[in-house]
């Protein structure tokens, strides 16, 4: 048969079309699997789900993307503002595409009679005002501990790569920073530390590579950026404790402190890993004074994993007498240094008492990181004098994890939309006071939620089953986290959001790489909600959305 240039070229066409119809394809569906607390999203050595980005076409195009209590899990739909109103389908509802986009133009009370004749109605206004500009984001994370560096391990290679782009590739939830101890803490199977031998050994003779365990995790976070595409990963390191000699108690946890004498051992020590780290090609964009120092001090009593206490004035001396001139007078002067990563209630009364023992040692931090555990007990004021005080600083939440914390069931809980409801609520609040970033705590656990060397067990964003090694579960947690990294990307600013009723939670940011907005919203209800989302420029959308789901909207 003669094949014309014309024909060729629409033969061509066709080829690209099924081609981009391949590269859509690559967009995977959750597989949702009912489990003991909800549904989890199961992953094996040939599947996994993703989503592409996909970027809101026209002037008025919109993606809106959700994920609901019944299943919906990162379910995508795309329209026009043009279109006046949509409706997202929950998962199970009679369509035969689970998430099938609706227009109505016609009265809503009549339709809404005709589909949930027994729901309460409700009607929920966010008006977006992309004047009010806030804060600039830094980016999400998570954490690679110990413990997801040993689980990784025992998994087949399809499964890690899995793992590692549900996390940092575009196609999953886009993190573009990591947590990671120097050294040991309880998510490992043994507490340790750099140069634990020789003792008394000042200038730590010893600590001249990466140890094995950090040897091993440094393959890992290579093959984690060659397969998620990623080039840089904001790395966040912080001590647990230091080597037992430097200690006032030779011993890893309980009440104890650095001994005066190791100061400048213990500030040389961070220069020594960011050194190493760097020569592995695992260059380090922050350290921090320290994890949690008040479990040194009297947490100790509850938490017996490793700790090294600090009250604020002997941090304050150790900061400006020591590790602060030691990083600033390094090739390392431009790492971050933040303070003091520990529970809400301790600020910003530490800070206050550290300048007033030391007023140069606050300069010397970058940033404030913050740990979760008793949000519900200490309000977001905390952070908003803290702000108020020291506006030039950074705000982080670098540990946050479900089955922690105090009067709350420990372990895994798989499938618990509630534990994910969590997170959104800490997100929110976080986002809406200030917050620059927030990073996870592990990216992915055992079913226990270990392995943790005093059986501290956990929950994480993905259980693996190292019972068989064949599958990985992904959490509610994750796509909740998700609803957030995937969008709200590095550099963003906040603009106001602000919801007419609180049975909608929201915030909204304008992304410098696309321009565009995402604004994330929350039906924390056991109802339908019809949510009319007011844009400054754009104009109105009413979206109906399902009882109890998560929704992210990017136009442009
Ligand atoms: C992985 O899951 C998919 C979807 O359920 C299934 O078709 C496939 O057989 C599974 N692969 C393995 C190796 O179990
Ligand atoms: C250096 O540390 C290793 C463990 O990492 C230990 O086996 C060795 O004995 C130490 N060397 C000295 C001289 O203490
Ligand atoms: C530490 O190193 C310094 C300078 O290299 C040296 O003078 C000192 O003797 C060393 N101290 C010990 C305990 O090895
Ligand atoms: C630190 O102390 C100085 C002097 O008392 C005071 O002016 C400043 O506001 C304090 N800063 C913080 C963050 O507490
Ligand atoms: C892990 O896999 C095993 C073998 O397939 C299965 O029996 C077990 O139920 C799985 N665990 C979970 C938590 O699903
Ligand atoms: C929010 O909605 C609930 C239920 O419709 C209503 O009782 C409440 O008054 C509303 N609150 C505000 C602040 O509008």
């Amino acid at each position: 048969m003669k094949v014309s240039g014309y024909t060729g070229t629409f033969v061509f066409l066709l080829y690209l079309l099924s081609y981009m119809g391949f590269s859509y394809a690559l967009t995977t569906p959750c597989l949702l699997r009912p489990s003991t607390f909800g549904s989890v999203c199961v992953c094996n050595v040939t599947y996994c789900d993703f989503l592409d980005p996909v970027t809101p076409t026209g002037v008025d195009g919109f993606v809106l993307t959700s994920s609901s209590k019944m299943g919906l899990r990162f379910s995508s739909l795309s329209g026009k503002f043009s279109d006046k109103t949509v409706m997202v389908k929950d998962y199970g509802s009679q369509s035969t595409d689970a998430f099938e986009p609706m227009v109505m133009l016609v009265n809503r009370g009549n339709l809404k009679t005709k589909i949930q004749p027994k729901v309460s109605q409700r009607k929920v206004k966010i008006k977006v005002d992309r004047n009010k500009k806030f804060q600039k984001v830094v980016g999400f994370g998570g954490a690679f501990t110990g413990a997801v560096s040993h689980i990784l391990e025992t998994l087949p290679q399809e499964l890690q790569d899995a793992v590692y782009q549900s996390f940092y590739s575009k196609k999953g939830i886009g993190y573009t920073m990591m947590r990671m101890p120097i050294g040991g803490s309880d998510f490992d199977l043994a507490p340790w530390a750099y140069n634990e031998l020789p003792e008394d050994d000042v200038n730590l003779s010893n600590f001249t590579q990466l140890h094995y365990l950090d040897e091993k995790k440094a393959k890992q976070i290579e093959q984690l950026k060659l397969v998620s595409n990623i080039d840089k990963i904001k790395i966040m390191a912080t001590a647990w404790s230091s080597p037992k000699w430097m200690k006032t108690r030779k011993s890893w946890n309980g009440l104890s402190f650095l001994r005066k004498k190791y100061y400048q051992t213990w500030a040389d020590y961070h220069l020594r890993f960011l050194e190493i780290m760097e020569a592995k090609n695992m260059p380090i964009w922050a350290i921090s004074t320290g994890n949690e120092p008040l479990n040194g001090v009297f947490g100790w009593v509850f938490i017996h994993f490793m700790s090294l206490g600090w009250t604020p004035s002997s941090q304050a001396e150790w900061l400006a007498d020591n590790l602060g001139p030691t990083i600033r007078n390094s090739k390392f002067k431009d790492v971050k240094i933040f303070g003091n990563e520990d529970q809400r209630y301790t600020f910003p009364f530490w800070f206050k008492q550290m300048n007033q023992s030391r007023p140069k040692s606050i300069d010397y931090l970058d940033g404030l990181t913050m740990h979760w555990y008793w949000d519900e007990y200490f309000g977001p004021t905390l952070i908003d004098e803290t702000h108020k005080l020291m506006p030039d600083k950074l705000l982080i939440s670098s540990e946050s994890c479900a089955g922690a914390a105090p009067l709350m069931k420990a372990g895994v809980q798989l499938g618990s939309w509630e534990r994910g409801e969590r997170y959104a609520y800490s997100l929110f609040e976080d986002l809406q006071h200030s917050f620059n970033g927030y990073v996870d705590w592990n990216l992915i656990l055992n079913e226990q939620g270990g392995p943790n060397y005093v059986d501290n067990v956990v929950d994480a964003p993905i259980i693996a089953n190292v019972t068989s090694g064949q599958e990985i579960y992904k959490q509610p947690i994750f796509y909740v986290l998700g609803h957030f990294s995937k969008f709200i990307h590095e550099g963003s600013i906040r603009i106001e959001a602000e919801p007419s009723n609180i049975s909608i939670l929201t915030v909204a940011f304008e992304r410098p790489d696309t321009g565009t907005i995402a604004c994330v919203f929350f039906n924390s209800a056991q109802a339908e909600v019809v949510v009319t989302l007011a844009d400054s420029i754009r104009g109105n959308i009413e979206i109906t959305i399902p009882p109890k789901s998560l929704h992210t909207i990017e136009y442009n």
